[in-house]
């Protein structure tokens, strides 16, 4: 048994070590013990098919309790290789250190295995809880169009919560939804507001047709829905998405004709739209690990000092789209103390600039050298709210009436602190934040281990299902695919070889 304590540990380890070494001369308390610590997640499910699979590693002492400090850099480390003889190509980073004793291993399978995965899971040499963990074949690649038809088991799988409230809330309105009605009304009264997208979905195959000027953000509802046509069986649905930023539906339940169901990434309280996790933290899941740097997973990884070594300063960085992000700068001037905000890019604003300048660009990351996080709208909800709730900050979130599909659990207070729109009593929040540290970061702590659990990527896929089985159990009429229409088709990938044993078991069965 070694004594070696790294220095990021020290501060935590001190009484401990103190107790432990009087009592029994070595320390074994702080010294992970590989064989307790406990591993667990989808990614270790060869079902759960995901773009970039995860699970995640909890260090363990000796006495079998939970350490919560990081581990020293690089000490774990995590091999994956195919059952097959011939390579498969699989990107596995190292493990992300999520600075609370956990860590996130990501990876990313660049073809398909039929076998299965041998994953190795070693700390300084050591194999890690049950590690080496087999998953048995077929592995799919993320390409592979392989639809599980048993929606209940995909969604067992998935570990889907049975239901969502803001989903609810959002269907409430809709009882019954009139395919014929929706395809008079929406072009009529959206088309030329922005972008719309009429989708319908028959037999699991994807069709649109783009009504109004800007559809280019197509690519991103093309890009989720025919991920999770790969993977689950979607019911015969017809529904129009809103590509554009702002939510569309200002009827009220009481109006005359009343509120269509418009699909959006943002919702507020002015609209009757239903919403879907937004594009960017669903483009960002998809494609995290090629291309993409920020997406849900490495900003858990990337939260900065410990909270005790952040600079006690509220920070802002970002564009301005949005008046009280110019209000923030100012007081910014006058609070250098306080708060350390500027505007990194003109648009909206562009005679501004010569009195308050243009900030210096500053990598997301680095917003968590600061404690505190002031969130102000930019055209609707910001949409970097969830990174920033991930971050070990505390966040100072502005009242709005715009919100994300998430939302509705974070509790003011207890996952962030509001701020009024106009940011009158920002000042006065950051005083409190400073006199109340503790309270501090526990509302921080609070808020990212509740949406590290709420935005994990496979999360987001039983939310997109979970809002289209229920919109289309209420069509009173048959979707059908319009002359207009057009077929979105799987991307072909010949190095990706899936051949769908799962589902060709299944046809077996059914002879
Ligand atoms: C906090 O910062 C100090 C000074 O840079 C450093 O020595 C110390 O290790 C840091 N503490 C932790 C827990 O990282
Ligand atoms: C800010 O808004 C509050 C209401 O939320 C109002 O009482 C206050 O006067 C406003 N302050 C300024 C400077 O506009």
């Amino acid at each position: 048994m070694t004594c070696q304590i790294n220095i990021k540990t020290a501060s935590f380890a001190l009484t401990l070590i103190t107790v432990t070494v009087l009592n029994v001369g070595f320390c074994k308390d702080t010294d992970i013990d590989p064989g307790k610590c406990v591993v667990w997640g989808p990614g270790l499910n060869p079902d759960v098919v995901l773009p970039v699979r995860y699970f995640y590693i909890q260090t363990v002492d000796s006495h079998g309790e939970n350490i919560n400090v990081s581990p020293a850099k690089d000490s774990f480390k995590v091999k994956i290789t195919s059952l097959e003889k011939e390579y498969l190509r699989i990107h596995v980073p190292l493990p992300l250190d999520r600075a609370d004793g956990s860590l996130l291993v990501r990876y990313r399978l660049y073809g398909s295995s039929s076998k299965g995965l041998k994953i190795e899971v070693m700390y300084e040499d050591k194999p890690v809880a049950k590690s080496p963990y087999t998953l048995k074949g077929p592995v799919y690649h993320e390409y592979c169009d392989c639809s599980q038809s048993d929606v209940a088991a995909w969604q067992t799988i998935m570990q889907c919560p049975e239901q969502d409230p803001q989903i609810q809330a959002d269907f409430s309105l809709f009882p019954s939804i009139d395919l014929q009605r929706l395809s008079q009304e929406v072009p009529l009264r959206f088309a030329k507001r922005g972008g719309i997208i009429h989708y319908t979905i028959l037999n699991n195959r994807v069709h649109r047709r783009s009504l109004g000027k800007y559809t280019d953000f197509k690519m991103f509802s093309d890009e989720i829905l025919l991920s999770i046509t790969r993977k689950v069986i979607l019911p015969d649905v017809e529904f129009y998405i809103n590509v554009g930023d702002w939510p569309m539906e200002t009827r009220t339940a009481s109006d005359k004709p009343g509120p269509v169901p418009i699909i959006s990434w943002c919702g507020s309280t002015e609209t009757r739209d239903i919403i879907l996790p937004t594009y960017d933290i669903t483009h960002s899941s998809l494609e995290a690990m090629r291309g993409v740097t920020n997406d849900l997973l490495s900003v858990q990884g990337n939260t900065g000092p410990v909270w005790s070594n952040k600079t006690s300063k509220a920070f802002f960085r970002g564009r301005d789209s949005r008046e009280e992000r110019l209000h923030l700068a100012t007081m910014s001037e006058k609070h250098p103390e306080l708060l350390d905000a500027g505007i990194t890019a003109y648009f909206f604003f562009r005679e501004r600039e010569k009195d308050l300048g243009k900030a210096p660009l500053v990598g997301f990351f680095d917003f968590f050298k600061y404690k505190y996080q002031v969130n102000v709208d930019g055209t609707v909800a910001a949409y970097r709210f969830p990174y920033l709730t991930l971050g070990n900050s505390l966040v100072l979130k502005q009242d709005s009436p715009y919100y994300e599909h998430f939302y509705t659990h974070l509790k003011p207070g207890v996952h962030y602190i509001p701020v009024r729109r106009n940011l009158s009593d920002l000042i006065e929040k950051i005083n409190w934040a400073k006199n109340n540290d503790a309270e501090a970061e526990i509302i921080a702590k609070t808020s990212q281990s509740l949406v590290r659990d709420l935005l994990q990527p496979h999360r987001l896929y039983c939310y997109y299902y979970s809002v289209f089985q229920i919109y289309a159990s209420r069509q009173t009429t048959q979707p059908s695919v319009h002359p207009d229409m057009e077929a979105v088709p799987q991307p072909s990938d010949p190095t990706t070889l899936c051949n769908c044993e799962r589902r060709s078991m299944e046809q077996r069965d059914e002879l």
